[in-house]
């Protein structure tokens, strides 16, 4: 068998999530941001086991083991480190890319290795001379400190400071044992004619640059001075261990609450990122000042579909970032835009204001992209001109003809008709136009693209529905239903008022005057069942009824539910509810009902899009097109008060 292909690591690794795995073998509790359990490898009777998700660790006390989601497989189940990596793979169904090693291959592994060592060190190394040197402090820390970063924000962005002099770094390096080699191959020196090698970053503050799973792969530098006659920033070259293309700034840092929030904010700059979390707006990555690449879209695109870009005010930069955002809606990525005050960037936004006004600011102001496209394009004075306008015209239907959903560009479409005050037909004329022109392009420059191996139209494939989220979302409620049924939930009513009741009983209105259904029959028929009694005698069933069931597949189905290690859906497994066991339950239970539903309109959605193709009157078009738009908003509501509540 050949070596696992360090991309295919890479990949596992990034996958991988600790706390599912080990729950897997060990019941796990939350507690803080960690999980707890009784240890796996000793007989304890108190709970001395940990699980780290934030830093991907698990930590026994009792034994004394401890390490990576890795170790954890080859302690636990006496895997070899491949064997260990393949049962990661497996489970999180990602193809094994396998590689006979020659010699030379494990040259190519040992330097990139080098690398991430020398990177390591330099990230220390700068800490070192930021924190402890005497001017490195009354430079470098002070700079961040006059930025109004926190000792909290610089720890976390693991910040630091570059000495000044020729080859203060280079010297460091060199004492400590790494090769001249790997300076130059990571960037950190430049080698000089004479064959001298020099600091790159020298007299900067530093700001790593973390892959997805934390290592470090480049830095940015900033001046320090401001009469500086060098660039702002410098920025690692690119090399074996880092591609600029295929790296966002921020995203390690992000990642979690991303998926939590199904949502990034798009930032410009390093500042911008930092800033924002500091205020405590954490979903936020940066293409560091570029045009965004495939590679970064489809990284963010395995955290969330929504993606809300924050812009500079000034008109230049908007119109500059125009060009990368046509990239997202092809990748059929959801596009919102929140413009910035005239003079602001992210960075000095987040500064000027507390955590809470910041999160006001970007819900009241944000506006779906195309809407803002079009806004921007028409205040350039283009109603005057009409060449400007056709230009303009032209730009928006080509940003519309890249949205895969044909539904989402009919709907596009008919609102930039409208505020451009143009025929509708004639858009579609020309936005049909460029969907033939660019669609046989795309076939010949991207045959590897997978959705093309997809059988089904176009416009469906970015609706497949995502593995297995309707069905996590269906146990969490029915796993309420059977095992908290009974306990007391808290909730605000329509007349804003505090309410009180079983949780069951919340659930069961809840649904039952939506309509709504599991699409999971058993769970279906336990929760007709419960709701029977309900309606009739205000009586919960409890788990015993289902248990003894005289339909074997009811019980054992209730049976798996009870039993089953108490594991929290896929997605709200990353929410951290605090508060009273009371408040943690109410807020799961509101959680559950707000997903379950956005899944059930995502369904009508479906529906109606499949529905919509198949009419040709256009009477019949325009009135499954106006429910359509109408189940949006329902599910856009849906979802800005599953922004509010997670
Ligand atoms: N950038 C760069 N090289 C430059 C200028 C900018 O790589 N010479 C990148 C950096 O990632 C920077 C981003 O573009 O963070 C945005 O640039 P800019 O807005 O000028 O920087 P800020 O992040 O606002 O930096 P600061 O607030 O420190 O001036
Ligand atoms: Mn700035």
């Amino acid at each position: 068998m050949g070596l696992i292909s360090p991309a295919t690591v890479d990949r596992i690794l990034d996958a991988a999530r600790i706390e599912e795995v080990v729950g897997e073998f060990v019941t796990l509790k939350r507690s803080g941001g960690s999980f707890r359990g009784l240890s796996p490898f000793t007989q304890e009777k108190t709970p001395s086991f940990y699980v780290v998700p934030s830093k991907g660790i698990f930590k026994c006390f009792s034994s004394g083991k401890g390490g990576s989601v890795v170790t954890f497989l080859m302690e636990h189940e006496q895997l070899s480190y491949p064997d260990a990596l393949r049962w990661l793979a497996k489970k999180y169904q990602i193809e094994i890319e396998e590689e006979e090693t020659s010699p030379e291959q494990d040259a190519v592994r040992d330097r990139r290795e080098s690398m991430f060592a020398l990177n390591a060190f330099a990230l220390k190394q700068f800490g070192e001379w930021m924190w402890n040197d005497d001017h490195g402090r009354a430079v470098g820390l002070a700079y961040f400190r006059e930025r109004g970063f926190t000792d909290e924000t610089l720890r976390k962005f693991e910040l630091g400071f570059h000495l000044e002099g020729r080859d203060a770094f280079a010297k460091a390096a060199a004492k400590a044992g790494y090769q001249a080699e790997f300076l130059e191959a990571t960037g950190l020196c430049i080698k000089r004619e004479s064959g001298d090698l020099v600091d790159r970053f020298w007299g900067r503050a530093m700001f790593p640059i973390h892959s997805l799973s934390g290592r470090v792969v480049g830095f940015g530098g900033r001046v320090l001075r401001s009469d500086a006659k060098t660039a702002k920033y410098l920025n690692s070259p690119e090399s074996d261990i880092y591609h600029k293309s295929q790296v966002l700034y921020g995203l390690f840092q992000a990642k979690q609450a991303i998926s939590r929030a199904n949502k990034v904010y798009l930032v410009e700059g390093y500042t911008d990122v930092i800033s924002m979390h500091q205020a405590g707006v954490h979903n936020v990555v940066s293409s560091s000042g570029t045009a965004l690449t495939l590679d970064q879209i489809r990284l963010v695109k395995r955290l969330t579909e929504h993606v809300t870009l924050l812009y500079d005010g000034d008109k230049a930069g908007i119109r500059a970032s125009f060009r990368g955002i046509d990239l997202l809606l092809e990748e059929g990525l959801y596009v919102r835009a929140v413009p910035l005050p005239d003079g602001e960037d992210p960075d000095s936004l987040a500064r000027s204001m507390d955590g809470e006004s910041l999160n006001a600011y970007l819900a009241e102001h944000e506006v779906d992209f195309m809407q803002f496209k079009v806004e921007a394009l028409t205040e350039e004075g283009a109603a005057q001109d009409p060449i400007r306008r056709a230009e303009v015209v032209r730009d928006v239907v080509q940003s519309v003809a890249k949205i895969p959903n044909a539904i989402l560009r009919e709907v596009y479409l008919r609102d930039s008709a409208q505020r451009l005050g143009i025929d509708e037909r004639n858009l579609y004329a020309e936005m049909e136009r460029i969907r033939g022109a660019e669609l046989k392009n795309a076939s010949q420059r991207r045959p590897d693209r997978d959705s093309y191996e997809d059988p089904s139209p176009p416009e469906m494939q970015v609706q497949r529905p995502q593995a297995p989220r309707p069905l996590a979302v269906e146990d969490a409620l029915v796993k309420v239903l059977l095992q908290h049924g009974s306990d007391r939930v808290r909730w605000t009513g329509p007349d804003g008022l505090e309410q009180e009741d079983a949780a069951a009983a919340l659930i069961l209105d809840d649904l039952s005057s939506d309509e709504l259904a599991f699409g999971h029959d058993p769970y279906q028929r336990i929760y007709l069942e419960m709701l029977a009694v309900w309606s009739a005698e205000e009586r919960i069933l409890g788990p015993e009824h289902f248990v003894r069931h005289e339909d074997p597949s009811l019980a054992a189905t209730a049976a798996e539910c009870l039993t089953e290690r108490y594991q929290l859906a896929d997605w709200s497994r990353k929410s951290i509810y605090i508060g009273s066991m009371e408040d943690q339950l109410s807020n799961h239970v509101h959680e559950c009902l707000l997903r379950f539903k956005e899944h059930r309109l995502e369904d009508r959605i479906r529906a109606s899009v499949a529905a919509l193709s198949a009419l040709t009157d256009p009477a019949d078009r325009e009135a499954k097109l106006s429910e359509f738009v109408r189940i949006q908003a329902l599910r856009n509501a849906l979802r800005a008060e599953l922004q509010r509540v997670v």
